[in-house]
């Protein structure tokens, strides 16, 4: 492992072999970091686990229960909440933001501060998507092989090898394993003419 002098690792975290911690960042908590990851600086890391071989870039957030898979690529000043899970080889552009409540609060109806008074909602990517930068995602479920455009806000669960963009973010084609984009939104098998791998959606 390597860390950087300013790094603060709770003696909690259980760090696999050839980690890379860069400066300033806090492993809090239960963090559990697999083998070969890299933690670049200024990140805050509370009781999530990483999977092996995956790169987080500075000044991302990732909060408690979060779970992250192998091979996942997160970009600088993206933040992860509770109830976040990510499959593995997921990319996650700059600056993407998740959302865990939709209708929160910082006081309830008498003044007082709310602590755990608050529905936690769940989002899941799955295995092979990729976020485009600047966006926002509320609680949903987007399918393995999925596309979702920068700066698109994701209302609705994606299906697996969708291109979803926009504001909401809507259906325009399909992406396959390849990342060949096909603008198709009506068949619901097509042949990707770049590898020839059928898509099912
Ligand atoms: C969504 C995306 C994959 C589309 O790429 P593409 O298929 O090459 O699309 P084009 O550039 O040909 O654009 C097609 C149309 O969609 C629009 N469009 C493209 N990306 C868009 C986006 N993110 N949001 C809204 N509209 C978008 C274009 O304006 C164009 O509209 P028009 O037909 O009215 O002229 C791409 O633009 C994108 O956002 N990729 C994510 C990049 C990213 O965030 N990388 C992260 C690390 S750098
Ligand atoms: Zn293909």
């Amino acid at each position: 492992m390597v860390t950087h002098p300013t790094a603060i690792i709770s003696n909690r975290a259980k760090i696999g072999k050839n980690v890379y911690i860069g400066p300033y960042s806090f492993i809090q908590d239960d963090v559990v970091i697999e083998d070969n990851c890299k933690i670049f600086g200024f990140c805050n890391l509370y009781g999530c686990k990483i999977g092996r071989n995956t790169k987080i870039g500075p000044f991302v957030e990732i909060q408690k229960n979060v779970i992250i898979g192998e091979n996942c690529k997160i970009q600088s000043h993206s933040f992860i909440c509770e109830g976040v899970k990510i499959g593995k080889g997921v990319f996650i552009g700059h600056g993407v933001i998740f959302i865990n409540d939709k209708y929160p609060r910082a006081v309830n109806e008498f003044g007082k501060m709310i602590t755990n008074e608050w529905n936690l909602l769940e989002t899941i990517v799955e295995d092979f998507a990729s976020i485009g930068s600047g966006s926002i995602i509320l609680p949903v479920r987007i399918g393995k092989y999925s596309l979702i455009g920068a700066g698109s806000i994701v209302t609705k669960n994606i299906p697996n090898h969708a291109l979803a963009y926009g504001i909401p973010a809507e259906i325009k084609g399909v992406r396959c394993k390849c990342n060949n984009i096909i603008y198709d939104v009506k068949n619901s098998k097509i042949k990707c003419e770049k590898c020839g791998y059928e898509i099912i959606r």
